[in-house]
């Protein structure tokens, strides 16, 4: 169980230990190319496995990916059906690659609109990874940082809790697996934080790019965390309280 950045300030090291990224985009990076929005998130598959390869390199302990919002159901049906159906093959494909890579795969999101064959393969996927102790990938998919809430609070409710504390809460969020991201991540030029993980990203380095997600690689992921390698994280502190090494002045 990690700490809460509201109950105890974390560690802050060179290296963010949890990244999380909306991977927005792909349909622009489609469109500019006059080929289809689909198109765009095929390519940006490619993307996924160069940044977590990247994350490898780097040192990151957990990267966590937003593919699919609770939201994004309002897209039209092709959409959403090719983002199955590329769902659905991608744990197919690349699991034995996660594996042998060291990689623990966790999904996050709400299962129950998924067809059975998907969920299936997200069992079987965590469940043959889970014993892997190198990056734990997390893939949030039909999430919502409000659903997240909400569901844990109605956990608590079922089970006859009263009043909610902190601790509570958080080890009914479903990434009570994970400390809170050191850094987030969102490409596609958006501003916003579009119903990702709401609690979680109380004091987490905001860092935004103009680069489509299928653009977005290694390199433009090492820009981020020398950005973030530059802010000053002081939890609510006054500057001059922090450890001379943490001091950005
Ligand atoms: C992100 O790219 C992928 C998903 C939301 C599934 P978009 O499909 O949102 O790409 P843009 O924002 O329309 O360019
Ligand atoms: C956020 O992107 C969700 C994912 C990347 C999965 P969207 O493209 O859905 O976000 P909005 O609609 O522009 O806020
Ligand atoms: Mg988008």
């Amino acid at each position: 169980m990690f700490g809460s950045s509201t109950s105890s300030i974390p560690e802050v090291r060179p290296v963010p230990r949890h990244v999380a990224i909306i991977m927005d985009g792909n349909g622009r990076w489609a469109k500019k190319r006059f080929l289809p929005r689909v198109a765009g998130h095929k390519k940006g598959l490619g993307t996924v496995r160069d940044v977590v390869a990247g994350c490898q390199e780097l040192g990151v302990e957990f990267l966590t990916l937003f593919a699919f919002s609770t939201e994004n159901w309002r897209r039209p049906q092709e959409e959403v059906s090719f983002l199955m159906d590329l769902f659905l093959s991608a744990l197919e494909n690349e699991v034995d690659r996660l594996h042998s890579n060291n990689i623990r795969l966790k999904v996050i999101g709400d299962r129950s609109r998924f067809a059975p064959r998907i969920v299936e393969r997200i069992k079987a996927a965590e469940q043959r990874t889970a014993a892997n102790a190198g990056l734990v990938l997390t893939i949030a998919a039909d999430y919502g940082g409000r659903w997240d809430v909400l569901h844990a609070v109605n956990q608590l409710i079922a089970e006859g809790a009263q009043t909610i504390s902190e601790d509570a809460l958080l080890d009914r969020l479903s990434m009570s697996y994970a400390p809170e991201p050191d850094l987030f991540i969102r490409t596609g030029g958006e501003q916003r934080i579009s119903n990702f993980l709401l609690w979680q990203l109380a004091y987490s380095e905001l860092y935004f790019t103009d680069l489509l997600w299928p653009d977005f690689d290694k390199r433009a992921l090492n820009e981020a965390v020398q950005s973030y390698r530059r802010r000053e994280r002081r939890f609510g502190r006054a500057s001059e309280q922090l450890p001379s090494s943490l001091r950005r002045d």
